[in-house]
Order: C-alpha cells, then structure tokens, then sequence
C-alpha cells in the first residue's frame, strides 16, 4: 500500500524518539525548555547560572574576560574552596548523611557520612602539611578506588595544592612520565588493592616509578588497603617512604583552615592521551570547573541531594573526578564507590549493589552496557533494581545496547542519557537535559544550555547547521569547564586544541575555535551523533590511548625496527589496537616479537593498552614521501576492501600484510 511521505516520516519518528517517562519529568532538575534561549540570549553571563550552585569567598567581577585568547579566565576575581563546597556547606544540614558508600572487592564496606569526610580530609590535608606541601605544589596521587583517593584529592584542595591522579592500572613507567611532567616532590600511594580474588602489589609500582623518574619526590606517602601493612612492605631508612597511618596518628583530630582559591587558580591536572608520545596534563582551574560540573551533575545527572548514585566510572579518569568526586558532593548527595570490576565476585555484582544500596541514578560506560548484555537480563532477575535515570559517556552507545540497558536495567521506566565530553571539556558539553528532550537511541543529544558545537568541513568552514553533514567537531565558545592550558606548556595547549581551526594572530575571540578531535553529524531534528575520533587517539572500552604511544612502547623492543598501530573494530570494547611490526633486519626469531611486544606495551602504559593482535610484516605500506599509510592498515584490521593504493611506494605490501594477518 502507498504511504505519503507525512505516515512515513511519522513511523520513523516514533521509532526514533522515547519519551522521558512522566514521572521523571514531575521531579527532574531541569524543566524549562526556555533555559536554552535564556542562556543564549545572556551568555556568557548565563553562567552564573552556573557559579550560583557553589559557596564564594568573594564574588566574582567579571563572568569570562576574553581578552586574550584562548587563555580564557572565568568568575575573575572571585575566589572559593573547593573542599568546603564539597563538604563544610554540607555539615549544617546534613552532616550524618553518607557521603559516600564504599564496598571493597573483598567484602569490606564502608559508609563515610559527611562529617567522616570532614574529618579525614581535615586529618589527611594536616598530614600534607606534615610533609611540606604548600599551596600550589602538585600532589601525584596514584591510588585505586578506595577511599583514601578522594579524600586525599579534596584534602589537596582544602590547602590549595593541585593533584595529579594517575590512574592506579598504569605502569611504573607512565606513572614515572606523569611524575617527571608535574615535577612532584610528594606522591601518594598505597601498599596494595584487590582486583580480582588478589592482591596487587601496587607499592612495587611506584618503587620502579621511582627508579625510572628523573624527579626524586622527597616523600611517598604511603596508605595502607587493609588494617596493617602487608607483611611484604619493607621500607628502608633512606626510602623517601611515609606511612599515612603513623601521621594521621600525630595529625587526629587536626582541622586545616581552608585556602581561599582565585576562582583561576588549578584545582588539578589530568594528564590524557594526545596525537604525540607525550601524555599532555590538562590543567583545570578552581571556579570554572567546580560551577561546570556542578551544574551539570544537577540538571544532567538529576542528582539530588537523597538520592543514591552510581557512577562505575574509576576516580583515576576524568569522569571519576567530574562525576564521582566533585559534581555529586557539591551537590552534598550519596555515591557509591566499589574497588572491584564488574565480573568480579560475580557477574550480578553491580545489581546486587544496586538493590543493596538502592541505587537510583545509575552512570556506566557503553562497554559495560555491551558486556551486560553479554552475559544476559538473567543475571538482573534475582534483584530488584529500580533506578530512575540511567546514562552513559565515552563512547557512541548503539540503539541495540541503548535498548537493552533502558529495558532491563531501566525496566522501562527510567530516562537514558548519553553524554559526550572529554578530560579537556571538564563536564558534560553534549547531552540531553532528560525531561525536556525526548531521547533519541544512538544520539548525544543536544549542546548543554551555553555550549557551542558546530560541525566544520576540512577546509576549515563550518558546515550547515543541522545539515546531516558529517565533520570535526568543533566548540566555537568558549565555556566554564573547559582546561585552562596544558601544565607547563601554552604553546601545546595552542598548537593542540586551537590552531587548526583558529586565526592564532588575532586577539578577537570570535576567531579562536576548540578542536575536539571528533568527528560528529547534526541532524536536522538539532541532535549531535558522535561518530569518533579523527586524530591519533584511539578509544579503547572507554579508555583514551594514543596512537603515538602505543607505537614508541612497542619499538622499545629490541627486535623491532618499525611499529604502526591502527583501531579495530571491537563488538565489545569499541575497538582494540592491532599492532604491525618489521622486525629488525638482525632480529633472530621473529616468532617472539609478538609477546614481546605485548609486554612492552604492558610495562610501558598499562594492561588496559593490551594490543589485540600483534602482526610481524615485512614492510608497512608507506606512501613515496615515506608515509605510513595506516588507513589501509586499519582497513585491513576490520577485513575491507582497500581504497586507493596508487600513492603507495610498494603497491603489493598490503597484499603481503593481509596473507600475515590471516596466518596470524
Ligand atoms: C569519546 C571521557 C561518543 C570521544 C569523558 C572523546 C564519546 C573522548 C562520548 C574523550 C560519547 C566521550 N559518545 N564518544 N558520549 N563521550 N567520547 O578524555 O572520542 O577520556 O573525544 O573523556 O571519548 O575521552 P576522555
């Protein structure tokens, strides 16, 4: 039968949108459809929309001073502690209230209420000032998900000194880069931590860290994971080893008088994954980034300070920071930390969380939405799980996994949110406010009230808005969570993030444009699709990894002569690295390379890098000018027909790598 073109649009518009259910919409944070003109017609001052969810010291002057760009300031002249919005505002109303509710891996549990917190990170910012940290030194933390790690970061904020957390599952070595950048004489540590039924030495880490830094920090300061240390530790007179407990001892009961911060001056550093070798840290400021994630905590997230939320993110990434630290406190609501993975002790492990702590908002990462539904809707059944918003960030979530996680975790009647930002974004840029937009499986959503992303051609021109052109992904405006610059170094702040699309003589701020390195298409209902990464950074279950680094950790081989490392399509991690490597014309047997480089890659960053496959070919495909082709290496990695190979030097070397890979 003939459908007129009005039916159709009309069916696949109602495949295409769910309605957020009523009941969410009658208690959400966020109502007014008129928020999004508002902020448009005031910005930037609509974000003191923004600034007004935190406790000042002193009121700003001045929202943004654009007046050299990119170096953006925002709430110049205000000043505020990050701590104390987290925490002291807190204690009036709410000080028995659990802040947060941890469960170790091995069955520990516990709840620190916000007067707990108060007081072991008064105690720990005491014990900082025990070993000599002031105000503007950076702290390297590299902790596991216990609660030492977010005490020890609000702890750095309360005196004033930024922290650099390292994730806790990177090497020796990456933790020794991490250290060596920010110059740190203090770092934070502990003896151990429980992944899977064991106990991993995390205390050998950072004793190689300290053998591969150039950086001699004066003082490790040393938590332990259990009650004692473990019998293993041994700590020599000259090691530059603290034991926590023993200066908490001389510190109990010690209350630290909170720094007044310039709303400007860094809360921390996040180092992340870039186009070179080099991990770059993302410096952000106090104000600005504190407002950002606050705000969107509330009016995305739908935190309220009753509730019980989620996030299985680990604090060592952006999102833990964002999302579980700083966002949901300042909020003054409960979280839930858990130290394990979600396999472990059982694959039912989150739910049985979830019904344990009633659990209603509930924030993971698509890969773990596509392993749950892996191991089935079975595994939700013994539990009651009744969750009222549920989101997702780090990767594009597909409508089939959107589905499942929205039925069976949801059980129909929750919102799904996706939500696209980066280290370098601070918050939330591009996602849905979940009772205004209908939600749209597949689809970020719209730009946060205020933020601008445009999509721009490869000559550097914006594209039709809401054209269905696809391109890069671009922020034309600047915005309060955004990173202040990269630590210790404008120039690749500038060179990274701005030049491409910028006019970088000019001082008018209309000409300066925020790369994010993304690929995106606006539809021409308004809703942004991530399509992902253009540059040299590959997204790996969620984790960042750079290209670049993956290709100098696997030419520290001494077989290898040459590395090229490109993203393979991944049913359940979104994609896995597959290494290509020519060994050395001396190299003895080949045949080792493989684990070798395995290893490297293991060593040099961390097991979450661990290549897929690794692939000993005679020669890589280089264009004349000596260019490794890694388009056609990638084609090759997901099976495709390969494009032009006319440019190519040696035309028959893809042929010769595809045979290898399929011996492989
Ligand atoms: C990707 C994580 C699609 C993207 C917060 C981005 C996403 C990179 C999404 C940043 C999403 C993040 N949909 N892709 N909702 N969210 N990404 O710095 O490629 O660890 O550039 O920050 O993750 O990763 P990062």
């Amino acid at each position: 039968m003939p459908r007129d073109d009005a039916t159709l649009e009309t069916q696949l518009s109602d495949q295409e949108y769910v309605r957020p259910p009523t009941q969410f919409v009658g208690q959400a944070n966020a109502t007014d459809p008129g928020i999004y003109d508002r902020f448009e017609a005031t910005y930037p001052d609509c974000f003191e929309e923004f600034a007004a969810l935190l406790d000042w010291d002193d009121h700003w002057d001045e929202v943004l001073d654009d007046s050299n760009p990119p170096f953006y300031e925002w709430f110049k002249g205000g000043s505020l502690n990050a701590s104390v919005n987290c925490i002291d505002r807190h204690l009036e109303d709410r000080k028995n209230q659990t802040a947060f509710v941890w469960e170790g891996e091995n069955g520990d549990s516990e709840r620190i209420a916000y007067q707990d917190l108060y007081r072991r990170v008064n105690e720990m910012a005491a014990v900082l000032e025990s070993v000599e940290v002031a105000e503007d030194d950076v702290v390297t933390v590299h902790l596991p998900m216990i609660p030492a790690l977010p005490v020890t970061m609000l702890a750095c904020a309360r005196i004033g000194a930024p922290h650099s957390v390292v994730f806790a599952g990177f090497s020796a070595q990456a933790l020794a880069d991490r250290l060596d950048d920010a110059a740190s004489d203090v770092l934070v540590t502990v003896d151990g931590y429980y992944r899977r039924g064991e106990k991993l030495d995390h205390k050998a880490t950072c004793d190689e860290a300290l053998d591969l830094a150039e950086t001699d920090p004066e003082t490790v300061l040393l938590f332990n994971r259990d009650e004692a240390l473990d019998d293993s530790v041994t700590i020599e007179s000259d090691d530059p080893y603290v034991l926590v407990e023993d200066c908490l001892a001389d510190c109990a009961g010690r209350e630290v008088d909170p720094v007044s911060r310039d709303a400007e001056d860094p809360l921390f550093v996040m180092y992340t994954s870039g186009t070179t070798g080099e991990p770059k840290g993302c410096q952000h400021r106090t104000g600005g980034y504190l407002a950002h994630v606050a705000w969107t905590a509330k009016h995305v997230l739908d935190v309220k300070p009753d509730d019980t939320y989620w996030c299985t993110a680990d604090i060592g990434w952006i999102t833990g920071h964002s999302y579980i630290v700083y966002g949901p406190l300042a909020l003054g609501t409960t979280s839930v930390m858990y130290e394990g993975p979600p396999d472990h002790p059982h694959k039912a492990i989150s739910w049985e969380l979830c019904e344990r702590y009633d659990v209603d908002i509930f924030h993971t990462s698509p890969t773990a939405v596509r392993m749950f539904m892996k191991w089935g809707a079975d595994h939700l059944d013994p539990y009651d799980v009744d969750v009222r918003h549920l989101t997702t960030v780090g990767e594009p979530i597909q409508p089939e996994a959107w589905q499942w996680y929205a039925e069976h975790v949801g059980g129909g009647d929750a919102v799904v949110v996706d939500t696209w930002w980066q280290t370098e974004t601070g918050g939330h840029m591009i996602t849905n406010l979940p009772a205004i937009q209908d939600m749209k499986p597949g689809s970020a959503g719209h730009a946060v009230p205020g933020v601008q992303p445009t999509i721009y051609d490869g000559a550097g021109d914006p594209v039709d808005p809401a054209s269905d052109t696809a391109g890069n992904l671009v922020i034309e405006r600047p915005w309060p969570g955004m990173l202040q610059t990269v630590y210790g170094d404008d120039d690749r702040f500038v060179s990274e993030y701005w030049a491409t699309f910028s006019e970088t003589d000019s001082d008018d701020p209309d000409d300066w444009v925020y790369k994010a390195g993304d690929g995106a298409v606006q539809a021409s209902d308004g809703y942004f699709r991530i399509l992902g990464r253009l540059d040299d950074v590959m997204n790996v279950a969620g984790h960042r990894i750079g290209t670049m680094e993956l290709e100098s950790a696997a030419t520290t081989v001494a077989d290898v002569a040459e590395a090229a490392v490109t993203a393979r399509d991944d049913p359940q991690k979104g994609s896995v690295p597959d290494v290509y490597v020519v060994p050395r014309a001396e190299c003895a047997d080949p045949s080792a390379i493989p684990e070798a480089v395995v290893e490297a890659i293991e060593s040099e960053i961390g097991s979450f890098a661990r290549p897929g496959n690794v692939i000993v070919c005679d020669a890589l495909p280089k264009t004349r000018s000596g260019k490794i082709m890694r388009r056609l290496l990638e084609d090759i990695s997901n099976g495709e027909s390969l494009g032009d190979t006319t440019t190519l030097r040696d035309p028959s070397v893809p042929e010769q790598i595809r045979t290898h890979v399929q011996e492989s």
